[in-house]
């Protein structure tokens, strides 16, 4: 790569996180991107090698030969593991590893999408025990440890995607009462933040275009730390719709179709059992009791600083993307 061109790795850069990070990085043409897919014919790769300026290399990420073809010529990386399709255990192996594949290869800034460590917020305390948070956590920690020379590094740290309102997060009709959206979540009067995926990849590029700033920082991101009962009447505030928050029980939230069987193992793609490995059942219950119980925290005025013009709001959010609460795809694995 030229010296003014600098050629960033991007992993899971055909996700509904990764997207957006390869397309704040491509732009304008400053950055070059390689990212990694197991299949080069599917639509999302095909989708993101037709950006100029993106490379795409065949192979498992979770894979030490393909890493070492993928992190050779590189000079920057961003990485987002899959921990719903790896598992904690090997999340965190990974995560490590690829900390120091970057150092060997001498890369320059390396940045990895962080997650809440619920468990140790909660002063372990089991009940917010939270696998796909809790892996990246400790990989957080792992890389916090670390100095920022001769590799620099930096974390973005997340939380539930905006977009998961299409999906995940979305309203049903009340039964009794059709024309009301329900939107249902084991959260109590806690306040859940979630992050709008555009602002998101703009703050991935700020990190490796700021890195005075950004060497040695885990910047926790968000649009908005948001109450479910404000949630709805935001809904209801932008479509006119006539909106209501209940909150369930877990027991009462398991049984609303959002998983089809709640009592499976997340860890799916490693292809073999693991007694590590925890059921959506418990990851969720630990996720939920963790903004129940409001235990993190983002900084919204640095937020507002590094970003004047982010999304601000959930309900600007709403009319930035005419929500509707309607049923869509974000996440790749949520189709499959
Ligand atoms: N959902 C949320 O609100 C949220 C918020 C913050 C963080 N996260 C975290 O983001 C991660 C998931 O990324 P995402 O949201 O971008 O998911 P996604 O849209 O489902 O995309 C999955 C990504 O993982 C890659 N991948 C590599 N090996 C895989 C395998 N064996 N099985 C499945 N996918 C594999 C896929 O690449 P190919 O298919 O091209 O190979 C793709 O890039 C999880 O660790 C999750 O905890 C999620």
């Amino acid at each position: 790569m030229t010296a003014d061109k600098k050629l960033v790795l991007v992993i899971g850069g055909t996700g509904a996180q990764g997207v957006p990070v390869v397309q704040a990085l491509t732009s304008d043409g400053k950055y070059a991107v390689r990212v990694i897919t197991r299949n080069a014919a599917s639509a999302e790769a095909k989708g993101i090698a037709s950006i100029p300026g993106v490379s795409i290399l065949e192979g498992d990420t979770y894979n030490e030969a393909t890493l070492r073809k993928a992190f050779s010529g590189v000079d920057y990386v961003f990485a987002n593991t899959n921990g719903f399709a790896i598992g904690e255990k090997a999340e965190i192996f990974w995560g490590i590893r690829l900390y120091e594949l970057a150092r060997e290869f001498g890369i320059e800034h390396f940045v990895y999408a962080g997650l809440e460590y619920a468990s140790k917020l909660g002063h372990f305390d089991p009940k917010y025990r939270t696998g796909h948070l809790d892996g990246k956590g400790k990989v957080t920690e792992f890389i916090s440890a670390q100095p920022t020379t001769p590799m620099m590094w930096s974390i973005l740290t997340s939380c539930l995607y905006a977009e998961g309102l299409w999906e995940f997060l979305r309203p049903f009709p009340d039964p009794q009462d059709p024309e009301t959206l329900v939107f249902a979540a084991p959260l109590g009067d806690g306040l859940c933040p979630l992050i709008h995926l555009d602002d998101y990849g703009r703050y991935a590029r700020w990190v490796f275009d700021t890195p005075a700033r950004s060497s040695g920082l885990n910047l926790h991101v968000g649009t908005e730390d948001i109450g479910w009962k404000d949630l709805a009447s935001a809904f209801t505030a932008v479509t006119g719709r006539k909106a209501m928050y209940r909150n369930v029980s877990l027991d009462e939230y398991f049984t609303l179709g959002l998983f089809p069987n709640p009592d499976a193992k997340i860890g799916r793609s490693s292809g073999q059992d693991d007694s590590t490995f925890v059921s959506y059942r418990q990851n969720f219950s630990g996720f939920w009791n963790t903004w129940k119980d409001n235990l993190t925290k983002r900084d919204y005025a640095l937020l507002d600083a590094i970003l004047p013009d982010r999304v601000k709001s959930i309900e600007e959010w709403m009319i930035k993307t005419s929500y509707d609460g309607t049923r869509a795809f974000v996440l790749r694995g949520a189709s499959s």
